[in-house]
């Protein structure tokens, strides 16, 4: 198993701090935020890692994290030129993983508790070509992917919506994907949404509408640490989670 994570994109809603660094390097209790979901990983078993991150900070990145060894993992980088989406970001992966492997994806700015282990263990158990989402209850489900169940096999999502303004569950889908090397095929047949986009949503439909996505519930503490207001918030949760 694998790991990538996602630690481009442009941060907008952390503006100005996010025009002196990229996100995923802003503080969090005692380290960058980044830090957190490759301590998760490697806790799970998971120590060869892809980083993608963006022009910006690239060069910070690589004086903090290294190689990786100091972290206990191996890191490899590669940069997402411009903002396109997650799925494209996630697409910058081909190459990293082999046929037949299958990986985790960690969106940078999610950070979370649970141990990935058990949920990483189901997923190794399902049929190739298949993928799982990790999903959490949640206050207001307007601001996220928003998942509705399968009604005749409720072990397989049936679609999601994308910040719906009435949303169907109370539940999430977080950023944390585990897919096999299928997902690139997958990511080729999605066309630019709306806001000129690969959509990681529209990668997860296609998955969903075969019947090829299943999920599992976090049973501890997640916030995607997107907002001044979620990164406050985080930085006390994890003021002690790594030494
Ligand atoms: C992205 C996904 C969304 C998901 C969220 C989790 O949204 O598109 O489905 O629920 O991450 O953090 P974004 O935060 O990029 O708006």
């Amino acid at each position: 198993m694998k790991g990538v994570i996602l630690a481009g994109g442009t941060g907008s809603r952390l503006w100005p701090l996010t025009r002196l660094m990229n996100k995923h390097l802003l503080p969090v209790g005692k380290y960058p935020m980044v830090c957190y979901g490759i301590d998760r990983l490697r806790r799970g078993g998971i120590t060869d890692i892809l980083l993608v991150i963006s022009k910006q900070s690239a060069g910070l990145y690589t004086d903090f994290l290294g190689s990786g060894a100091a972290f206990g993992v191996s890191l490899t980088y590669k940069i997402q030129e411009a903002a396109g989406g997650i799925a494209e970001a996630l697409d910058l992966a081909e190459g990293f993983i082999f046929p037949g492997e299958r990986f985790v994806v960690l969106l940078g700015d999610n950070l979370f508790m649970d141990d990935l282990t058990p949920y990483v263990e189901s997923y190794l158990r399902q049929p190739e070509g298949t993928a799982k989402v990790l999903l959490k209850p949640v206050d207001d489900a307007r601001r996220y992917g928003v998942p509705v169940f399968d009604s005749q096999d409720s072990a397989w999502i049936a679609y999601i919506e994308e910040k719906p303004e009435h949303p169907k569950t109370k539940f999430c889908v977080t950023g944390i994907y585990m897919y096999d090397e299928a997902v690139f095929d997958i990511i080729r047949q999605v066309s630019p949404s709306k806001r000129g986009e690969l959509e990681i949503t529209d990668v997860n439909n296609i998955y969903a509408a075969n019947r090829r996505l299943s999920y599992d519930v976090l049973k501890n503490w997640w916030s995607d640490a997107g907002t001044f207001q979620s990164l406050r918030e985080a930085g006390e949760k994890l003021k002690d989670a790594l030494p």
